[in-house]
């Protein structure tokens, strides 16, 4: 019998429907080449439904999306809804809600796509970066004070656990030795200011790193991380960091490896439902015109084949995107690929149809 998945997508805002709606054709492609089958179910949620019911995330829609193999998501953001209510009442109740707790982001410099960095290829830019996703500023705790006053105090703590950093440091270890690359993790924080969280963050990789003797270990402030990922960039292989910091510093990896038409995310509960998304938002200005880059979603759709155990699905995504890149797409950049959104998809599926 053929295994199936059963994939909750959530196209979501903007450009997201007609990114995912590739990555559903992409997945639908290796799929039939690796012989198991997926059952996709697509959840209304996002800025115009919120727009039109007052709902952002239903408990029915939390149900629905925790009984699938994995969560697909395109894209969350709406011009007419005020920034943070989406963000806060969608993705990152997603990420908390079903305790995500790793924000792995793979920074790779295909073949054939410009990086900014004067001097560099594909061999020197290859990392990923693991971001705590559940802890650090994003917890939402801390305070207004004599609001809109001259007395206004306002507070937003960083909330770091034993645990929490623990297993996000863990996971990063596992991760750096099943990625079998430099086996070297390097720790991104600020140790000389965030004396309380950073401490704890310090000891606890040192702590673990004794679990892991075959796994070279290292730590750089952040601003330094900033500064050696555009000098040098072939010094890292896997970075682990906290959730502020990785949001920040995955921008900057996105830059680097080509921009966010080809920065993909996953939010990974190793034990529960994961979620896959591209790292870009939801690009208003190009909604519906067949201009957004979909290799984003693609590649997020590729971590999710590699996520739920489909490891030779993952590997004929990555092979097929490769391809593209070096053959077939002119800029990464929307509206310059020299093909539509649904054509970039179409020879994805080609070249995954035709590779041995
Ligand atoms: C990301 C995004 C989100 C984050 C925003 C949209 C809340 O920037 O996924 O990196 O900060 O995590
Ligand atoms: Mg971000």
């Amino acid at each position: 019998m053929t295994k199936t998945y059963n994939i909750a997508v959530v196209p979501g805002d903007g450009t997201g429907p007609e990114v995912v709606a590739e990555g559903i054709k992409v997945l639908n492609a290796v799929a039939s080449k690796c012989d198991f089958s997926l059952d996709f179910s697509e959840h209304n949620i996002g800025g115009e439904q919120y727009l039109a019911s007052g709902d952002i995330l239903t408990e029915s829609n939390i149900e629905s999306l925790a009984a699938a193999d994995a969560i697909y998501l395109g894209a969350i953001g709406h011009p007419d809804v005020k920034p943070g209510i989406l963000e806060k009442g969608i993705l990152l109740k997603l990420r908390f809600e079903f305790d995500q707790y790793i924000n792995l982001r793979p920074v790779k410099l295909y073949e054939g796509v410009d990086t900014p960095l004067k001097d560099k290829g594909p061999d020197d830019i290859d990392y990923v970066v693991v971001r705590e996703n559940t802890e650090g500023i994003y917890t939402g705790a801390g305070g207004s004070f004599k609001y809109g006053t001259p007395d206004e105090v306002a507070i937003q703590e960083s909330i770091n656990t034993r645990k929490g950093v623990e297993r996000c440091i863990r996971f990063a270890f596992e991760y750096c030795r099943k990625r079998n690359k430099a086996r070297k993790l390097t720790l991104c924080g600020k140790t000389n200011v965030l004396t309380y969280a950073f401490d704890l963050w310090e000891r606890t990789f040192h702590e673990v790193a004794e679990e892991y003797p075959d796994i070279e270990t290292d730590y750089a402030h952040v601003d330094a991380i900033c500064m050696w990922m555009v000098k040098n960039p072939e010094w890292f292989d896997v970075i682990v960091t906290d959730n502020m910091f990785g949001d920040i510093i995955s921008d900057l990896a996105a830059m680097i490896q080509g921009g966010m038409g080809i920065a993909a995310g996953a939010n990974i509960n190793p034990e529960k439902v994961s979620m896959f998304e591209p790292i870009g938002g939801s690009a208003p200005k190009y909604t519906g015109q067949q201009k957004i880059n979909p290799l984003a979603g693609i590649l997020a759709a590729g971590i999710m084949m590699e996520t739920i155990g489909e490891s030779t699905a993952a590997a004929y995504i990555d092979a097929a995107v490769a391809k593209v890149l070096r053959e077939d797409l002119k800029d990464l950049a929307a509206g310059k690929m020299g093909y539509t959104t649904a054509e970039v998809g179409d020879l994805l599926v080609e070249h995954i149809e035709s590779a041995k």
